[in-house]
């Protein structure tokens, strides 16, 4: 038996990965590989509650799962797989759904902003959260590390893994917390540092840096970077230095140092074009080899498919029979065959 703890975390396959993505989850995953027993999915049934090309998704799905290992995820000390493999997923966000209160995704505030922008809304738009309820809840998770913006699904996660335990018993899911980091939990657009850096604005030049952005494109991006009309190169809380804290907080959570330590490689800077360069360089020299080893993923497609099949036995091997407990405790005959 186990005594690690576990870990549950997913990233939408929809768009394409950005650096808040990696900063604010994806490099946190890679950090706890050890310590932990982990489960890293790609929720490609979160993605589809907003229009998809069917086309497009399928290739996401599989450059998301390469561009995970590429950053560090390693298979042999982490389960990584696609969420629709693994169908108990659907069905317990099924079960899940019959204890959860409307209000309480009426007042999720992701739900709020995505509907506002949609002509027509799904259901699933809705149900969103309870989805992500189940990937966490069927696996036990201790521990959900996730950027700001997740927050308040994983306490609603909480919320829901409450109820269930209250109306049939006590202690059966385990109450997840969110894991949110010191640097990098909320990174905010280059383009418009008043609003966070969005994988659905991924595609409007300068908004962010993807993760497989060229080196020119980087720079240009940052070089495009929305600042403020002083010179001061400190961290700051004041809403008229968002830009400069952005950046400052990119090159803190890439490079590991300290805000000291930060603000001193910057003293003699002759202004805020020089601090935009800084920051683009060590975005550039960190990239390069993540991009190097995606490529040679991508370039090799049995194996990969290989891996997620793992993955996919694995997390099954986990979540089925919470599930079947789930059925169970709610009063569902299970079949006499098979072990569903
Ligand atoms: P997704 O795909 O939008 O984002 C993946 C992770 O990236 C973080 N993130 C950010 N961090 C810092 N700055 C930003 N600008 C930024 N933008 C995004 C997110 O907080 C997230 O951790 N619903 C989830 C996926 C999900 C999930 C789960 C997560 C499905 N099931 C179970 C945890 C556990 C989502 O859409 O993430």
């Amino acid at each position: 038996m186990t005594t690690k703890k576990r870990v549950f975390s997913g990233i939408q396959p929809s768009g394409n990965i950005h650096l808040g993505n990696y900063l604010g989850a994806v490099k946190n995953w890679v950090a706890g590989q050890d310590e932990k027993e982990n489960f890293f999915c790609v929720v490609d049934l979160h993605s589809i509650t907003v229009p998809q090309d069917p086309v497009e998704l399928r290739f996401q799905t599989r450059a998301l799962a390469a561009m995970l290992l590429a950053a560090g995820i390693d298979p042999k000390k982490s389960t990584l797989f696609v969420q629709s493999h693994v169908t108990v997923h659907a069905e317990g966000c099924w079960l899940l759904n019959c204890v959860t209160p409307l209000g309480w995704l009426q007042r999720m505030t992701q739900f709020k902003d995505k509907s506002a922008k949609q002509a027509s809304v799904g259901v699933g738009l809705l149900d969103y959260p309870v989805l992500q309820a189940a990937d966490i809840l069927l696996y036990d998770a201790h521990e959900v590390p996730v950027g700001e913006d997740q927050k308040q699904h994983v306490e609603l996660a909480r919320d829901i893994a409450q109820r269930f335990n209250h109306i049939y018993e006590e202690e059966f899911f385990i109450i997840p917390e969110p894991k949110i980091p010191p640097t990098g939990a909320r990174l905010m657009g280059l383009d418009d540092p008043t609003a966070k850096m969005s994988k659905s604005l991924a595609h409007v030049r300068g908004h962010a840096v993807r993760l497989l952005d060229d080196p020119k494109e980087i720079m240009r991006s940052f070089k495009k970077a929305v600042t403020d009309s002083g010179n001061e190169i400190r961290f700051s809380d004041d809403p008229e230095k968002a830009g400069v804290n952005n950046l400052l907080g990119i090159y803190k959570a890439v490079t590991g140092k300290s805000n000291a330590d930060v603000e001193a490689d910057f003293a003699n800077a002759r202004g805020y074009g020089d601090l935009k360069v800084g920051v683009a360089e060590v975005v550039i020299d960190f990239l390069a080899p993540l991009q190097a080893r995606y490529q040679a993923l991508m370039d090799d497609p049995a194996e990969l498919d290989r891996i997620l099949a793992i993955g996919a036995e694995q997390a099954a091997a986990v979540s089925q029979p919470k599930l079947r407990e789930m059925k169970e405790m709610m009063g569902l005959v299970l079949p006499v065959s098979g072990n569903r």
